[in-house]
């Protein structure tokens, strides 16, 4: 394990970096320490070539081991995003990701929310019984129904469509207009007038990286800073267990969160802990032990 230790603006911010098979690295954490852990571990059969690649049938029980241990290190009012896509097998989607999710939920996770990374840039491509895939699965993870969430900080612009619906209101745009279908949801229209900034929907659209950092499935840096926005304050710690290239650990130390990253492909590992020895990072080194100086 490495460890840098950056000062921003008085803040001390610190990056733990190991290098192992995060199911025995994890361990070393301490209980209730991570406010955030956004990762992307391999997924089932792919990827065989460049880091393994477990089978569909072995997955749940390969990931279980991981994620008790990120239940450990999570704090109670922590979030874990886990982004992941079940592949097509013999013509059928194959169901190992909602096995995980029953079997998470058996382990004691909540299965909060589900959000979707629509990848705006991918490949086009015909099949003959399906279109291209354009998204993966953000599924939100919590120990409590409690958890917290800063909504405010990941706001968009209202859009253009509210010039001209909020022109001309109706009488019933400025009550609040209950569904006709019995849906218990309704809507006061006329609460949008002068608002610039609206709360996001549960799609997240970003493109797929393409500058590949040497590593075949790098996050674009946008999914990892919209969660880092949404669940964490400065100085919380935010943990990326699968960190391949270190985009998660990269963009939280950006955003003065400390960090932890594992990797278990040494390549990768160094690849990260060089980046940020090139930065205004120091490492920590041991602590001489005490005597073992000679004095001059
Ligand atoms: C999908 S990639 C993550 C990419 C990362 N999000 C990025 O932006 O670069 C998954 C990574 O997990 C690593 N990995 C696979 N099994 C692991 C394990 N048991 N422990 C730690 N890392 C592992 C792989 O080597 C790979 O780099």
């Amino acid at each position: 394990m490495c460890t840098f230790y950056a000062k921003i603006q008085r803040m001390e911010l610190r990056t733990d970096l190991y290098l192992g098979d995060c199911r025995k690295e994890l361990k070393k954490i301490p209980d209730n320490q991570v406010d955030l852990i956004v990762t992307s571990p391999p997924y089932a059969d792919q990827r065989k070539s460049t880091y393994g690649g477990i089978s569909v049938d072995e997955y749940v029980d390969w990931f279980l081991p991981v994620s008790e241990e990120l239940f450990r290190v999570l704090k109670p009012t922590g979030t874990f995003i886990l982004n992941i896509k079940e592949k097509v097998v013999n013509g059928e989607r194959s169901t190992y990701v909602m096995e995980l999710i029953l079997a998470m939920r058996q382990q004691g996770w909540l299965w909060t929310e589900e959000f979707i990374w629509h990848k705006k840039n991918c490949f086009p491509g015909k099949w003959s019984n399906r279109f291209r895939d354009a998204w993966e699965r953000l599924l939100q993870f919590n120990k409590n129904k409690k958890f917290n969430m800063y909504q405010d900080a990941v706001k968009v612009p209202i859009g253009d469509w509210a010039k001209s619906r909020l022109r001309n209101l109706s009488e019933t745009d400025k009550i609040r207009d209950n569904a006709k279908n019995g849906s218990g949801f309704g809507k006061n229209v006329s609460n949008w007038i002068g608002k610039k900034t609206v709360y996001p929907t549960n799609v997240v659209h970003l493109s797929t990286e393409c500058n590949n950092k040497n590593h075949s499935a790098v996050f674009p840096r946008e999914l990892p800073e919209w969660f880092i926005r949404l669940f964490t304050r400065e100085n919380d710690t935010v943990l990326d267990p699968f960190m391949g290239s270190g985009t998660t650990i990269e963009v939280a130390n950006k955003m003065k969160r400390n960090a932890i990253g594992v990797e278990i492909v040494p390549e990768y590992y160094l690849g990260v802990k060089e980046q940020f020895a090139s930065l205004e990072y120091y490492l920590m080194e041991p602590e001489p032990e005490y005597g073992s100086l000679e004095s001059s």
